[in-house]
């Protein structure tokens, strides 16, 4: 099968380079050159694990190509995927301009029918309206198939998910359609279910605001927990073991971040509203999500009272572990909130300690060495659980702080781990540690 990808970015650069993967000729498109040409060179533009070999080994093939040429690109494809962005707009609701553009490129320069899917997380009612779209601007005779397939990938383990997913859902209008998507995922080996094409918007969306409803309701059992002298690890262990519960995304923390959950929940939020439904149960969602981003703080003003002339080591920036991604991550709330309140930041991350200033106007220094963080810091905040950092020994906080205090987002210790390491410590959801001389 020959297929054209639309747009490089993380959902178009991952489901381009499986498709090659498992045995279609893809050539991905992206208007940005600077990016085509990067990839042209086996360069990938994300960070990705294992999405680098997977590419290189597939542009050798002669299976996987790129370009920025719509009519080289879109020349004899079978199938188009549409996976550019879809941003927030002001009031929350999703962004289409790329998406339209997108279909109009494509309606331009198809020179044959084709099936059009789009893998964009887009509002109920986009893949049709998309159709219609493109309908009034392609060459006549040329028919335009649509099917909705949206993605479920994580960042940072995309390649696995993709290749590992639980489902592959395919909404169409048409059992053909049906047919021929089902045909090209085949290989995938991963069950597929067929549906029409506004239940699979819709299940896209479900998922995602089921998803932050689980981390934003365990949220909440933590701070309640707090308050009760019950530990959320605890009582998240005992629920998950529930099937009809689960145990994943019942981890407690500092609120969701990433491209994809505000983003999501924010829309579907404004769909429902713009059809007359208020969507209350998801608007306390996200409204304990902003509250959980500033926990932290709250946690620290209570503990030093103000945090004027503190030097404050804050460990990780990215959303979360194994990604560089800094969208909507905790720390662009938390970092600048840090230094209108006086204190002095630095801030570690393994990978994206470069992007920081990129993101942040505060001022902040950013290190990729931990000991330079925590040096001399009368204090450090865990935002993201990179694995460096829950392996770290926590008698690291004893030996580098000034005063070993540690305000962890994560959970990353266990608290004997922390009373045994003698340190200050205030997670999320458990028992504050206060050692014995600091009472
Ligand atoms: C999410 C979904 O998990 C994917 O299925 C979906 O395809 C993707 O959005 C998307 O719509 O494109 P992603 O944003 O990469 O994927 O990240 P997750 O691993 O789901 O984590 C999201 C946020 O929730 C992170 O900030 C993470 O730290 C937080 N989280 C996750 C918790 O606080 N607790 C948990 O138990 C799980």
């Amino acid at each position: 099968m020959k297929i054209a990808v639309i747009g490089t970015g993380y959902v178009g650069l991952v489901t381009g380079v499986a498709l090659a993967e498992i045995g279609h000729t893809v050539t991905c498109i992206d208007v940005d050159p600077e990016k085509i040409a990067e990839l042209n060179q086996g360069i990938p533009t994300i960070y990705e694990p294992g999405l680098g070999e997977m590419m290189l080994r597939n542009q050798k093939r002669q299976r996987l190509h790129f370009t920025d040429q719509h009519r080289v690109g879109l020349d004899g494809a079978d199938v188009v995927y549409l996976a550019v962005g879809t941003p927030q707009l002001a009031d929350g609701s999703a962004n289409l301009r790329y998406i339209e553009q997108a279909a109009m490129d494509v309606a331009e320069h198809v020179q044959e029918s084709v099936i059009v899917v789009i893998k964009s997380t887009v509002p109920v009612g986009t893949n049709v309206r998309i159709k219609q779209l493109m309908l009034s601007h392609v060459r006549s005779g040329v028919t335009i198939r649509i099917a909705s397939n949206p993605e479920f990938l994580r960042e940072g383990s995309a390649i696995h998910d993709t290749f590992h997913g639980d489902r592959i859902i395919i909404g169409t209008e048409d059992q053909e359609t049906a047919n021929v998507l089902e045909e090209i995922n085949a290989p995938f080996g991963i069950p597929v279910v067929r549906t029409d094409v506004s239940s699979s918007e819709m299940i896209k969306y479900a998922s995602n605001a089921f998803l932050a409803t689980k981390i934003s309701f365990i949220n909440e059992i933590a701070n309640l927990c707090e308050k009760l002298g019950a530990d959320v690890e605890e009582v998240a262990k005992g629920m998950g073991l529930d099937h009809r519960i689960g145990s994943a995304f019942l981890k407690a923390g500092i609120g969701y971040g990433g491209s994809c959950f505000p983003k999501d929940t924010n829309a579907l939020v404004q769909l429902a509203g713009n059809h007359h439904h208020d969507f209350n149960l998801l608007k306390s969602v996200i409204e304990v999500n902003n509250h959980q981003q500033r926990l932290l703080i709250e946690k620290m003003l209570t503990r030093f009272g103000s945090l004027s002339g503190k030097k404050v080591a804050v460990l990780g920036l990215a959303f979360k572990p194994n990604t560089d991604d800094l969208r909507e991550s905790p720390a662009l709330v938390l970092i600048p909130k840090l230094t209108e309140l006086g204190a002095e930041v630095v801030c570690y991350d393994p990978i994206a300690a470069n992007q920081g200033s990129k993101w942040i106007s505060a001022p902040a220094v950013y290190t990729n060495s931990v000991a330079k963080a925590l040096n001399d810091a009368d204090c450090a905040v865990i935002v993201t659980d990179w694995p460096d950092i829950k392996r770290m020994d926590p008698q690291t906080f004893a030996r580098l702080l000034r005063e070993p205090i540690v305000f962890d987002g994560r959970n990353c210790y266990s608290i004997p781990a922390a009373r045994k390491a003698d340190i200050e410590y205030y997670s999320i959801g458990r028992p504050d540690v206060i050692p014995e001389v600091s009472k």
